[in-house]
């Protein structure tokens, strides 16, 4: 796991969620209660860009059709998504934002969306 720098902590200020690239992953930075954090930026319930939602009490909240998924956790905690979205460790130093990334969340979260399953 890597940390890549992607904003300025002034780039992602309060109650707002922002599209950043960590090389060629695709994430949502959000901050909430002064905390950042940074999840893929698809919906699982149908793709979605998380960036396009709002925070809400419970976490981030998909502009689509309402799901709210837990920022520390990535759980849903409003349907309709079922599946957790991938959450990403966050470092605030300095007035910049670096998000960890492992080479595998490259491989699996790129900038394209997921495929439909088979079946
Ligand atoms: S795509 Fe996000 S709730 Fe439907």
């Amino acid at each position: 796991m890597e940390f890549h720098r992607v904003a300025r902590s002034g780039q992602v200020p309060e109650g707002y969620v922002r599209r950043f690239y960590v090389n060629e992953l695709e994430c949502a930075v959000a901050r909430l209660n002064g905390k950042a954090y940074a999840t893929s930026n698809y919906c699982t319930h149908l793709d979605c860009l998380l960036s396009s939602g709002k925070l809400v009490d419970d976490g981030l909240g998909c502009s689509c059709h309402g799901s709210v998924f837990d920022l520390e956790t990535g759980a849903p905690v409003y349907p309709p998504a079922t599946e957790p979205i991938q959450v990403y460790p966050v470092r605030e130093e300095n007035g910049e934002v670096f998000v960890g990334v492992s080479e595998a969340d490259v491989k699996s979260g790129g900038p394209r969306r997921r495929k439909p399953t088979a079946g």
